[in-house]
């Protein structure tokens, strides 16, 4: 049996561990939902514009000591939302729509799921506090998700 060339068996290895694999919310989706662009960023846009609105009814809830408790599916969703939210951000959907997100947001796709995440672990609190009608917990969590949107913002959306 002859011995496999060095630099061949270095070919074949490379050929072997060169596919790196992207995140999985990055790959690219079947073309049977392919989505265009314009179309995806102005779905993200409306669930910020629309998360933003419940946001604001928390707060006025606090200011008026309301019952948390029919809260607690609103949060659960920013918290099902604030988990998506890195894979509506896919590679060509840099610009269109009047987008506002940064190129950060693709040159720095760890630190944005990061933020994401910060997001989601504060409004799972908010859900938990609201199912609890504990309103100091709720009013804690809400500050925490407040700080997670704005640190987002800070990083990765061109001010207005
Ligand atoms: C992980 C990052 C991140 C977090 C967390 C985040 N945002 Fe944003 N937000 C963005 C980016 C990026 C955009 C720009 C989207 C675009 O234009 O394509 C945006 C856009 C928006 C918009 C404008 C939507 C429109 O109509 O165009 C609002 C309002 C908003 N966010 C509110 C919030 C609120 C409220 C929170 C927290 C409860 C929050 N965001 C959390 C990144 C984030």
């Amino acid at each position: 049996m002859r011995l496999m060339p060095a630099a061949a068996f270095l070919a074949a290895s490379l050929a072997i561990a060169a596919p790196v694999a992207a995140p999985a919310w990055a790959q690219s989706p079947p073309a049977s939902i392919a989505v265009k662009p314009d179309v995806l960023i102005a779905a993200r846009q409306s669930a910020y514009a629309m998360s933003a609105g419940t946001f604001v009814g928390m707060k006025n809830a606090i200011k008026d000591g309301e019952d948390l408790k029919p809260w607690a599916q609103a949060a659960a969703d920013m918290a099902e939302w604030a988990e998506v939210i890195p894979s509506l951000f896919p590679p060509g959907t840099e610009t269109g729509h009047d987008t506002k997100a940064k190129s950060a947001v693709w040159s720095d796709q760890a630190g944005f799921a990061k933020a994401a995440g910060v997001y989601a672990d504060a409004a799972k609190k908010l859900a938990a506090a609201a199912k609890a009608d504990d309103k100091a917990a709720f009013a804690a969590a809400f500050k925490d998700t407040a700080k997670a949107c704005g640190a987002c913002h800070k990083a990765y959306r061109e001010k207005e």
